[in-house]
């Protein structure tokens, strides 16, 4: 239950109805955690409102539910591994839609590679409209400081988007950039996607983590790093999707099912702060990497597997959504992406995988996300089941990365070196794909110095 419980946490809809219990209790104090309560249901209704217009949009009367994992569940999630591969086979990321096989880098980068996004955009993720407004980064605070004894300047910077499309609705995105404050040449940045907690709120055990800040590993490096926050771009629930980005695009109207999902929106408000990053002289926008645990793991593979600019990843225990083979069924389910709580992670068209379609009619996989990175670094970090749970599947992560190796090694580069799951604490960092299963819990903590030193391969 604890690991559910922990698993679950941020999802409106388990806030709704776990909010009560004595365990909530005991991570935000009463008062604060009425209101939030009272909010998480407003926003998770008019969530179920706003999924039940995309359902009626696509002609689908019901969808296929999600799994359950609490103890007595009567849909509870699979975690039997003989059962996980309901499905025998993958898209072949080298075979284009006419059959043609993929042998050259061209072919993969003139034909293949944008049938790949393409089904993506389809059917996934969403589509940016090409409309998608500009934006305008200014630099609001900037503060001399010191960070483990390094002395470093830290700005607060908001990138405001223009509103002429609706005035009504303002994004300002929030960008937070630590950069080490003596620098003789421009340096490199690690950008995290990150988690803003509600006021009150304490981290749960399962989510703690003692590893040193990877905040500290960076600036150790004389490297700097940036924090963005998602839900300025997009809020994080399907009752936000006629406000933020997505909503500032469709003039406050609901969206279509191509339109893009709250991933798609995160990644492109990443790009824009690297487009902020690349108008500084102290930055090496060459050498900017994005990084994200849990659905922000999803969004940091997004990132990189969209934006080319980006040098790095690394990707916590993204899952399903994310690096997690759909195809699998082991944790977490299509039902449970396709969920009022998690629907607006995706475009609308997505609902139809877990309706009339099945995984299995997507036209493509996770591990052609993870493809779309190559040539350049992937780092999957996960935690152990024991700890984390088997909602984000730990193996099918890494089977991803493995059926993602043929593309890089089409481009001159290294795959993960070896297509068994390795034993946990194992450190796959000789090639440009990397992997590590750590220890803890839903964190990438411990894995931040192995991270560093894959890293170090590439940032000079
Ligand atoms: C839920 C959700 C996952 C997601 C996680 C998180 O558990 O089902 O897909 O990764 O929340 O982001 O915390």
């Amino acid at each position: 239950m604890r690991r559910h419980f922990h698993l679950l946490m941020f999802s409106a809809a388990t806030w709704a109805a776990i909010a009560g219990s004595a365990r909530a209790q005991q991570v935000m104090d009463s008062a604060r955690l009425q209101a939030f309560r009272e909010q998480q249901q407003r926003l998770y209704q008019a969530s179920v409102q706003d999924r039940q217009l995309m359902l009626a949009q696509l002609g689908i009367d019901s969808l296929r539910p999600g799994y359950d994992p609490n103890p007595g569940s009567k849909y509870p999630p699979n975690t039997d591994e003989s059962k996980a591969n309901p499905y025998t086979h993958l898209p072949d990321p080298l075979i284009c839609h006419d059959g043609e096989r993929v042998t050259t880098p061209a072919q993969w980068w003139q034909k293949r590679r944008p049938e790949i996004v393409a089904a993506f955009d389809t059917c996934i993720y969403g589509r940016v409209p090409p409309h998608a407004p500009t934006v305008t980064w200014r630099v609001v605070e900037e503060k001399q400081d010191t960070q483990w004894q390094i002395p470093v300047i830290t700005r607060q910077v908001i990138g405001y988007v223009d509103s002429s499309l609706d005035t009504a609705i303002h994004v300002h995105i929030q960008l937070t950039l630590t950069l080490p404050a003596h620098i003789t040449r421009p340096v490199p940045v690690m950008m995290e996607f990150g988690f803003v907690f509600p006021p009150g709120f304490r981290l749960p055990a399962f989510m703690r983590d003692s590893s040193t800040p990877w905040q500290k590993l960076v600036l150790e490096q004389g490297w700097g790093y940036a924090i963005l926050n998602p839900t300025s771009v997009q809020e994080d629930n399907g009752a936000g999707l006629t406000r933020g980005i997505i909503g500032l695009c469709n003039r406050g109207q609901p969206r279509k099912p191509y339109d893009w999902g709250a991933l798609r929106a995160w990644a492109w408000g990443a790009s824009r702060a690297l487009d902020y990053l690349e108008t500084l002289p102290e930055v090496n926008a060459h050498e900017v990497g994005i990084e994200g645990v849990s659905r922000y793991g999803k969004a940091a593979l997004v990132t990189m597997a969209y934006d080319q600019r980006f040098a790095i990843a690394l990707i916590g225990s993204s899952g399903k959504g994310g690096a997690t083979l759909y195809r699998r069924d082991f944790g977490e389910g299509m039902g449970n992406l396709a969920s009022a709580a998690e629907y607006h992670w995706f475009c609308g068209n997505f609902l139809k995988y877990d309706g009339p379609l099945t995984a299995n009619d997507l036209p493509v996989d996770a591990h052609e996300l993870i493809a779309l990175c190559a040539p350049r670094p992937v780092f999957i970090s996960e935690g152990s089941p024991e700890v984390e749970g088997n909602w984000v599947d730990d193996r099918g992560q890494f089977m991803a990365e493995v059926a993602a190796g043929p593309v890089y090694r089409l481009l001159g580069k290294k795959d993960l070196g070896t297509t068994k799951m390795p034993p946990m604490g194992t450190v796959l960092i000789s090639g440009d794909l990397a992997f590590r299963q750590h220890f803890g819990g839903h964190t990438d903590g411990p894995n931040w110095p192995y991270f560093i030193a894959f890293a170090k391969k590439y940032f000079h």
